[in-house]
């Protein structure tokens, strides 16, 4: 396989994206993660799950952070979820601790790779990501809006009784509670989601679309989603490796789109072999973008307390 993606980080999240790249033969795996034993065990565990795939990626792991060497793809899942107790300002200095020696780590032994950044809170982090690798833009990339709109999908297609994959939505801004599901470009099969619900029940799929990943720690109480956090990261990784030009939603860095700079946040984009190949500008109304603006001062407070502004 030519291809090599390393994760960094080799916990719920970042094991599952491993075993999701290599069971579809997307690339070559590398595992990192601080706990010694643990990549190289769960690598190892994956890797005699390939002879029953049929199929012949290799896996690694390690927890020397110079094992992203000559990586098409980093994924950046390293990092702590916020637990109870902890502020938010705790969680932003613990991971940003984290991110720091990652980022140089990537910028020294993988200067080709293409970033996904998955740590939270994540359009910081990816900001931070990219500020340290000192990366173009379009190469340091946060996974946030594939998951949010999965999720609103999936909501979308429990209430319809419909195939998850005939349902199209858009959930832009920063991955947290201000979130800005669109359903004016939500559809079923091209069918307006106007057409088949009635306000309450749309805006009702928004609410927990907002509230998805708290719904997750509620029920497991001990960590929060890894699978579909997971593929949504995969997702990203496959259409960088193989040019796939996916329109999709991604926090990257503005730069004056949606009258808002120096910041990532959610917006759709055109995801290909260059990384970000195009950022779209959508016509929005003027709720919309009131909407997109307040999640952006959200984004943008949290960058201040971390002082990483541009
Ligand atoms: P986890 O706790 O299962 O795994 C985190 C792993 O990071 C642990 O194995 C830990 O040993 C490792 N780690 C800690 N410091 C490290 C370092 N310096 N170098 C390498 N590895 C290190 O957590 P989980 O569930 O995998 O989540 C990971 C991160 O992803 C969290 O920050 C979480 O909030 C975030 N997340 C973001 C989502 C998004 O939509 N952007 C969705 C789901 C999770
Ligand atoms: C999620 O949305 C915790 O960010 C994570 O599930």
């Amino acid at each position: 396989m030519k291809n090599k993606v390393a994760v960094i980080g080799g916990g719920n999240v970042g094991a599952s994206a491993a075993l999701f790249i290599a069971e579809r033969a997307l690339a070559n795996v590398t595992l990192i993660d601080i706990v010694d034993g643990m990549p190289q065990g769960k690598s190892l565990d994956m890797q005699q799950a390939a002879p029953l795939w049929h199929k012949a990626p290799t896996l690694e792991g390690s927890t020397d952070l110079a094992a992203v060497r000559g990586s098409d793809v980093v994924v950046m899942t390293a990092g702590f979820p916020r637990k109870p107790g902890m502020s938010r300002s705790d969680l932003l200095k613990a991971n940003a601790d984290i991110i720091r020696p990652a980022a140089q780590a990537v910028k020294k032994h993988a200067p080709n790779a293409t970033v996904v950044v998955v740590t939270n809170p994540l359009d910081v982090m990816a900001h931070l990501f990219w500020k340290i690798s000192a990366f173009a833009k379009n190469r340091v990339i946060g996974m946030a809006g594939i998951l949010d709109s999965a999720r609103m999908r999936a909501f979308l297609a429990m209430e319809l009784g419909v195939s998850g994959s005939d349902v199209h939505a858009m959930v832009l801004g920063g991955h947290g509670d201000s979130m800005v599901p669109l359903p004016r470009f939500t559809t079923v099969s091209g069918i307006a989601i106007t057409e088949l619900l009635a306000k309450d029940r749309i805006d009702a799929i928004s609410q927990r679309t907002r509230e998805g990943g708290a719904e997750i720690v509620k029920l497991l109480k001990t960590g929060s989603a890894y699978y579909a956090p997971a593929m949504s990261a995969v997702e990203m990784v496959e259409a960088i490796l193989t040019d796939q030009k996916r329109l999709v939603p991604c926090s990257v860095l503005l730069e004056g789109e949606y009258g808002l700079k120096n910041l990532f946040i959610g917006v759709p984009i055109v995801l290909g072999g260059q990384g970000v190949e195009k950022i779209i500008e959508l016509k929005l109304t003027p709720d919309e973008l009131a909407a997109l603006q307040k999640s952006g001062k959200d984004v943008s407070d949290m960058i201040a307390e971390l002082s990483v502004a541009v």
